[in-house]
């Protein structure tokens, strides 16, 4: 594989909810790169489909629902050999989970097993991917444990997870996903959970993990703050679609999409910010209205009713992709990113 290639490309992945006889299409046709070494960002408001294209990818979509997925995401090996995620057996999918591809979830308990020890639980993916006897294994997971920078690791290998903190859990999380040291991680909302100091070290642990393995990062979040530190290129979701694709300093400096606008100023620190610099308290904003009901969207562009930008046009047509080279916007305003 050449340095410039992607580790994970996702093209036009489509993800309907099976209901009755119809299909209500949640993620519409979403497309990004993944890098090694490299964060993607995910982000947009609650509902806007960043969990169901993790999930999707992990083949993890819930049980309880039936779904239809389309599209490709295309993963990469050493060699430039590809093979698509979408496509691949249930065998083969279980066998690169764990192992090339790893996942934190927002709320340790739904994942971690309260009847097993921690150690346990971690070098139990271990066992399973790299075939280490139980000792070897244990090995692993102590190793696992150090890494992710757990106080008294050996002792806590022992312990069920109910006797450990959140940011610990957290971390045990993390350990799990990234024993065997997964080409990708995927991370959606790791650290929403914890309190604002746990979580500024969870996230900071994240990031050196990755600057020791060269892995890349699908970082999910509605938080924008946190995406400017750990984050070199964003996508921005909104109603199951990417609006929005910028390096991080882009999108920061030039929001281009009115919805990317409206995010970036309801930043507290933005509202801060300008109360220093104009000596007056500034009221936080929002984006006024709702986002849309999935299984009522019209024609036009689905942000339009909540838009300040809004024109005719947008109520009635789809907008295409408008791109500079590294920065794109779906919108019909005039003018390139
Ligand atoms: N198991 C499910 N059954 C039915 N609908 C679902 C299911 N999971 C998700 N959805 C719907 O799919 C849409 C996208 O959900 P998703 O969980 O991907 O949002 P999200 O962007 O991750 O939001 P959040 O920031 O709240 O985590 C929502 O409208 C949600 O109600
Ligand atoms: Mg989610």
């Amino acid at each position: 594989m050449n340095a410039t290639q992607p580790r994970l490309q996702v093209r036009d992945l489509q993800i309907r909810l099976l209901q009755g006889h119809g299909a209500l299409p949640l993620v519409r046709g979403v497309s990004f790169d993944l890098h090694d070494g490299k964060t993607l960002a995910l982000v947009g408001e609650s509902g806007s489909g960043k969990s169901l294209t993790a999930l999707s990818l992990m083949r993890l979509l819930a049980r309880n629902a039936r779904w239809e997925c389309s599209g490709q995401a295309l993963l990469s090996d050493d060699d430039g050999k590809t093979l698509d995620l979408l496509q691949i057996s249930d065998e083969h999918m279980r066998q690169l989970r764990g192992e090339r591809i790893g996942m934190i979830f927002q709320e340790p308990m739904t994942c971690l097993n309260p009847v097993l020890p921690v150690g346990e639980q971690i070098a139990e993916s271990v066992r399973l991917h790299r075939r280490l006897d139980h000792r070897s294994a244990r090995m692993q997971a102590l190793r696992a444990l150090e890494q992710v920078e757990i106080p008294s690791a050996r002792q806590r290998l022992d312990e069920y997870p109910h006797q450990l903190s959140g940011g610990m859990r957290q971390r045990v999380m993390i350990a799990m996903a990234m024993v065997c040291e997964p080409q990708i991680l995927i991370a959606d909302e790791p650290t929403t959970a914890l309190d604002v100091t746990i979580q500024a070290q969870i996230l900071n642990l994240m990031s050196r993990l990755q600057e020791q393995t060269g892995m890349s990062m699908l970082f999910i979040t509605h938080n924008l703050g946190v995406v400017a530190h750990h984050a070199e290129r964003v996508a921005v979701m909104y109603a199951g679609q990417v609006v929005e694709r910028a390096d991080v300093h882009d999108l920061f400096a030039q929001p281009s999409h009115p919805y990317t606008q409206g995010l970036l100023a309801c930043l507290p620190g933005r509202a801060r910010q300008q109360a220093r610099q104009t000596g007056r308290t500034v009221p936080l904003q929002d984006i006024g209205g709702q986002a849309p009901a999935m299984d009522a969207l019209g024609p036009g562009c689905s942000f339009a009713p909540r838009c300040s930008a809004c024109m005719p046009v947008c109520l009635s047509q789809a907008p295409a992709w408008r791109a500079s080279a590294a920065h794109q916007r779906m919108c019909h305003l005039e003018g390139q990113p």
